[in-house]
């Protein structure tokens, strides 16, 4: 049985072949295909657009899908083995995912990480928790990865650039006022290295490099693809040529959990925000952003409704994306 946790562990033809089914779907939405069929979605955090794109996507292939929060309208969970459940958690993922797996034949799981220790956050435990316990197929909605926006990233660049090999693709850093989760930032590297783009991470210092983890994941990809991976404090280095700009926030690891002393590197860099001087400097590039966006702080209203803003494509492409993955891992 085949989860759908990371892209890393599925190949370039098994997600070409996600992405062309992707297509499809986009041109002809509603189908039977999934009558009968169930996915119960998890979420630990707040959504908008994943929420909706599962749901929705679910019922327009025919099937059904139960939004649960668990600690809101639907008991607190423990996921780590082998404690002694005498906090909040009413029960634990073992039964959890026992349960759902005999009512339903998808789960689908948000878990961002808790901020506290990224020694142990890096390692992905709760979905990891859900996928053992599992009998039937986990679709990972966020946690440290994000592998449902990359996937709509990349229908996005294919259908605006048709071969992304060697594209200039940069990842940016931008600005906002507090740490966020690094998981749609290291989506991005996996992705745009898998598929052989020549990838350019741009953050302010050292600080915000992302985890060695998928740095070296970004490196060997770009080995096996024909592409390049390349880091760079330089804002004109990066931005110079790009065909693609990819814009994130996300928090400096060296002070996970310690968002006050984190202030006094990250105050100094509201000038990463995305704007149109910047975008100039590009390849007549394209700009995106998996939303939610604060305008004029993480990127400008110009750059937001310019004609190059494809965040809007991005976000309907999670739709078709999610579908096509739910259908594969269903074998339908
Ligand atoms: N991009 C994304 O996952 O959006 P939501 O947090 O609204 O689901």
């Amino acid at each position: 049985m085949q989860h759908f946790l990371s892209t890393a562990d599925w190949s370039q033809d098994q997600l070409d072949g996600l992405l062309k089914l992707a297509s499809d779907l986009k041109q002809d939405p509603i189908q039977d295909r999934l009558r009968g069929k169930s996915i119960a979605l998890l979420f630990l955090n707040p959504s908008m657009r994943t929420r909706t794109s599962f749901d929705l996507g679910m019922q327009q292939l025919g099937g059904i899908a139960i939004v649960l929060q668990p600690g809101k309208d639907a008991w607190g969970v423990e996921f780590d083995a082998g404690t002694v459940m005498e906090g909040d958690a009413e029960e634990h993922i073992a039964e959890v995912a026992g349960v759902l797996s005999r009512y339903c034949d998808l789960i689908g799981l948000r878990a961002f990480p808790l901020f506290r220790d990224w020694s142990i956050d890096r390692e992905d435990r709760v979905i990891r928790a859900l996928a053992k316990h599992a009998s039937v197929p986990v679709i990972n909605m966020e946690t440290i990865v994000h592998p449902c926006q990359e996937l709509a990233l990349m229908m996005t660049l294919k259908e605006r650039f048709g071969e992304v090999k060697n594209r200039k693709f940069v990842l940016t850093w931008t600005w906002h006022p507090r740490p966020l989760n690094t998981a749609v930032a290291n989506s991005a590297l996996l992705i745009a290295t898998k598929f052989g783009m020549d990838v350019t991470l741009l953050c302010p210092e050292e600080a915000y490099r992302l985890d060695s983890q998928f740095e070296t994941a970004a490196t060997q990809f770009a080995g096996q693809s024909g592409g390049a991976f390349n880091v760079t404090h330089d804002i004109e280095e990066a931005y110079s040529g790009a065909d693609m700009v990819y814009a994130k926030s996300w928090g400096a690891l060296p002070f996970y959990g310690r968002p006050e002393e984190e202030w006094a590197l990250r105050r100094n860099y509201r000038h990463f925000m995305v704007d149109e001087e910047k975008m100039a400097m590009t390849n007549n590039g394209r700009f995106s952003h998996c939303l939610p966006l604060r305008r004029n702080v993480k990127a400008t209203d110009a750059v937001m409704d310019a004609d190059y803003c494809v965040a809007l494509d991005e976000a309907e492409n999670r739709l078709h994306v999610q579908k096509a993955v739910m259908l594969n891992l269903l074998g339908m």
